[in-house]
């Protein structure tokens, strides 16, 4: 819906782009206006300021984020054990990897010796390798790929499995981190989480005003 009240938005910044021949198209379609209720298929928290009841309002609103925490572009990277995992379909990482010490990878065959600091496409055919630096997988304990969304909200805020961080670490581990901002600008051949990182940070500190709540 908001697709079609952007559309003559769209068709002007195209045309903007074809004259300037630069420019990416995201610019155009991220300009989240403070009070629309949706950007990019993720509602914002104004579609939840009706609920007036903290705890639901919260719970409402983890369930909004977990539609970017479980989405691929982010969960291929948060497995529970094992390697990464890769696609939509999260299936094994071709070639196998292992997690190796920090979550590096092997000796010898670290995530850095393939993922580089951007996004980079293959030569020979569609598609490309991700990149952002340092490229690595969180522990083990920070893994939700399967979880339910209760799982995901009561693991995410346990100082003890997070890493240490608080509720306001988390808004801004969600606002600004370069891992988390890839999502949003996976490289060609993969699809995008839903919304944009400014909503989904919104989203987080929103969720943390109500009482940081989980679905139950
Ligand atoms: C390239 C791999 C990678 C991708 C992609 C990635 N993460 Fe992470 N994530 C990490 C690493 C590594 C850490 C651990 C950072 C640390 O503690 O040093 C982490 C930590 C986190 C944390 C804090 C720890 C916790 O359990 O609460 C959150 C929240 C998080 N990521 C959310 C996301 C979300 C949401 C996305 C997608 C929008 C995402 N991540 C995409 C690698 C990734
Ligand atoms: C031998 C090269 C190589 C190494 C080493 C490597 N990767 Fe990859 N990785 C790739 C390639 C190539 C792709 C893209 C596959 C595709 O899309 O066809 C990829 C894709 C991924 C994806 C999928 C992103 C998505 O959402 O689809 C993740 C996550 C990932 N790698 C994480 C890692 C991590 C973490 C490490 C280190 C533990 C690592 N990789 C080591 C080559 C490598």
């Amino acid at each position: 819906m908001r697709k079609n009240r952007l559309l003559p938005l769209l068709v002007v910044t195209s045309a903007a782009i074809a004259l300037a021949a630069c420019g990416k198209k995201e610019d155009g379609e991220s300009s989240a206006a403070s009070n629309a209720m949706e950007v990019n298929g993720l509602k914002t928290p104004a579609a939840f300021a009706g609920i007036t009841d903290a705890s639901e309002r919260a719970a409402a609103i983890f369930g909004e984020m977990n539609k970017v925490i479980s989405h691929p572009r982010c969960a291929n990277c948060h497995p529970k054990s094992g390697g990464p995992t890769q696609g939509d379909a999260m299936t094994a990482h071709e070639p196998p990897v292992i997690r190796g010490p920090a979550g590096l990878g092997a000796a010898g065959m670290e995530c850095s010796t393939c993922h580089g600091q951007e996004n980079v496409e293959f030569a020979s055919m569609e598609g490309s390798i991700p990149g952002a630096s340092p490229w690595h997988l969180p522990p083990e304990s920070m893994g939700w790929q399967g979880s339910s969304v209760e799982e995901i909200c009561s693991q995410i805020k346990n100082g003890e499995l997070n890493g240490g961080r608080s509720l306001e670490d988390l808004i801004e581990h969600n606002s600004r981190d370069h891992l988390v901002n890839w999502a949003w600008h996976p490289g060609e051949g993969r699809t995008p989480a839903p919304g944009d990182q400014e909503t989904f940070g919104a989203l987080t500190a929103a969720w943390v005003d109500a009482g940081a709540y989980c679905p139950q």
